[in-house]
């Protein structure tokens, strides 16, 4: 592996005692570790607000590494790279004190000055921290300087611009890796290799042979210990500015002219631009919301989610969405791409529907038997892969047509688990490939459809909530919003891709 596929760096850490740190990053680091992907040229430091001496860090990340992978196979040598440095992130003399500790690490690791400046944290600091770094000389080194940001980035579309004034004070647009842990999913990653390596797909993936697309992903969980951020965000701002956009984006853009991070970007920007934009008036006609009441989840009784901690028992906040979103551009013209994502839903599932359209003639004709459509679903959890729905004769003398399953599941063919987004993104970051984080354009465009939807949706109180109950697949006016135009949600669930 060259110097490039092994980068070096001092990995700041902002947020090092949170939930996402003990959870995805510390078992991230770990396995790239172990793979040889990081070397011993690399340094963390964890920055968080309570005191910890740096055995107590360490044995903070050990524990989370125990935990999340449950193996511990040279654990206190990689542990032994991390330090703690207990941090108000408004005082000045903190941010001197981060420094000289950076190069005292710099020089014992020989890390070429490289900084990856990594915020897990409350957001209201996001841009405190980054203009710090730069007033206090951290920012100031002779390797890299990287910002790697964790969402939300900005509440609307004002504040987003706001927040990336400030950090761009400190750091330049390709400096800036704002994270969306979908695009770290492998079979997110996967949407463009399907779609620009198969010569039977590219000549079919337009207006003329695509009925309609449907991007669906449920969750069981609730809001958990996080009403207080939810009330403000909902699944809107949650779930649809970012991870739905995004996908969308993947499977609406035009062949990049080649897989440079620029070029895949710019044709991602360009279908966000030809997005249709709504009147105030037509929100409800494109987008309907959903909130969950009491019900039952995988056997278990749940409590509706305005009974959740810190949820207002009046609360107007969606936790389900679902929308169709129209792409105004000569391929898509026509073809709605329907969305869907909701908390304590049925199953925890995401997975795409790519219906095509019927044969211009059919000589099958069965009113007791309809001919299927041909479905293409990609897979992207919990189960990973393709299935292409075909229509053929069922063996023997008959004349029925049955739908068969052509099958393609990542499992079998790696026989190992596919990295987590996280292990994918933190390399990406180190290695300085920007490809599956959000450019500036992309937050800025992604806020501007959403926030005409906002609008509306807060200043109208949704007198149907809540109007699903759990462990459903969300509320009746989200399959209308599909029979309008004559369409239905395929029944995902069902959809279950056989691993062998
Ligand atoms: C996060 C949202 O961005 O994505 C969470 O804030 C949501 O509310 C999560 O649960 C879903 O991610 P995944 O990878 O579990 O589908």
């Amino acid at each position: 592996m060259s110097n490039k596929q092994r980068p070096s760096a001092l990995i700041m850490l902002f947020g090092a005692t949170g939930d996402l740190a003990k959870r995805k990053l510390y078992p991230s680091l770990y396995r790239l570790y172990k793979k040889g992907r990081i070397t011993e040229r690399f340094a963390v430091v964890g920055v968080a607000r309570r005191p910890l001496t740096n055995e107590e860090f360490q044995k903070h990340v050990k524990d989370s590494i125990l935990t999340h992978i449950g193996e511990n196979t040279e654990i206190d040598q990689f542990a032994s790279h991390f330090y703690y440095h207990s941090h108000d992130v408004t005082n000045t003399q903190s941010y001197r004190d981060l420094k000289t500790l950076a190069e005292q690490l710099d020089e014992k690791y020989s890390l070429e000055g490289n900084r990856l400046f990594y915020l897990a944290m409350a957001p209201e600091f996001f841009g405190t921290i980054a203009e710090h770094l730069k007033s206090e000389g951290l920012t100031d080194t002779r390797g890299y300087k990287r910002l790697v940001i964790e969402k939300p980035f900005g509440h609307n579309f004002e504040s987003a611009q706001k927040l990336n004034d400030r950090i761009r004070t400190a750091f330049a647009e390709d400096e800036i890796y704002r994270i969306d842990h979908y695009l770290g999913k492998e079979m997110v990653q996967n949407i463009e290799v399907i779609r620009f390596a198969n010569a039977i797909f590219e000549p079919l993936w337009n207006n003329r042979y695509i009925s309609n697309i449907q991007v669906t992903s449920s969750e069981t969980l609730g809001v958990e210990e996080r009403g207080r951020y939810y009330e403000t965000s909902g699944a809107l701002r949650d779930m649809v500015q970012n991870h739905m956009l995004q996908m969308v984006a993947l499977l609406a853009m035009e062949p990049p002219i080649r897989l440079t991070t620029e070029e895949i970007r710019s044709e991602k920007v360009r279908v966000l631009r030809s997005l249709r934009a709504m009147s105030k008036e037509e929100v409800n006609e494109y987008f309907v919301r959903g909130q969950y009441g009491a019900g039952e989840v995988n056997g278990e009784d749940v409590v509706g989610y305005r009974n959740e901690l810190n949820v207002d028992p009046e609360s107007n906040t969606e936790t389900y969405v679902a929308g169709k979103l129209m792409i105004d551009n000569f391929r898509w013209a026509g073809v709605p791409f329907y969305i869907r994502t909701g908390k304590r839903m049925a199953a925890k599932s995401t997975k795409i529907v790519v219906q095509f359209k019927d044969i211009p003639m059919n000589l099958y004709y069965n009113p007791a038997e309809p001919l299927q459509p041909n479905l293409l679903i990609i897979h992207i959890q919990p189960e990973e892969g393709i299935t292409l729905h075909l229509n053929a004769k069922k063996s023997g003398k008959s004349s029925t047509i049955i739908p068969v399953r052509l099958n393609f599941a990542n499992k079998s063919v790696d026989r190992m688990n596919t990295p987590e987004a996280y292990e994918k993104l933190l390399y990406d970051s180190m290695r300085g490939d920007a490809t599956n984080f959000t450019h500036w354009d992309e937050v800025a465009l992604s806020w501007k459809f959403v926030d005409v939807i906002s609008d509306v949706w807060e200043n109208t109180k949704e007198k149907s909530f809540p109007n699903y109950p759990a462990g459903s697949m969300g509320p009746k006016c989200a399959d209308e919003l599909l029979q309008k135009d004559g369409n239905f949600w395929w029944d995902v669930e069902k959809f279950v891709i056989e691993t062998c």
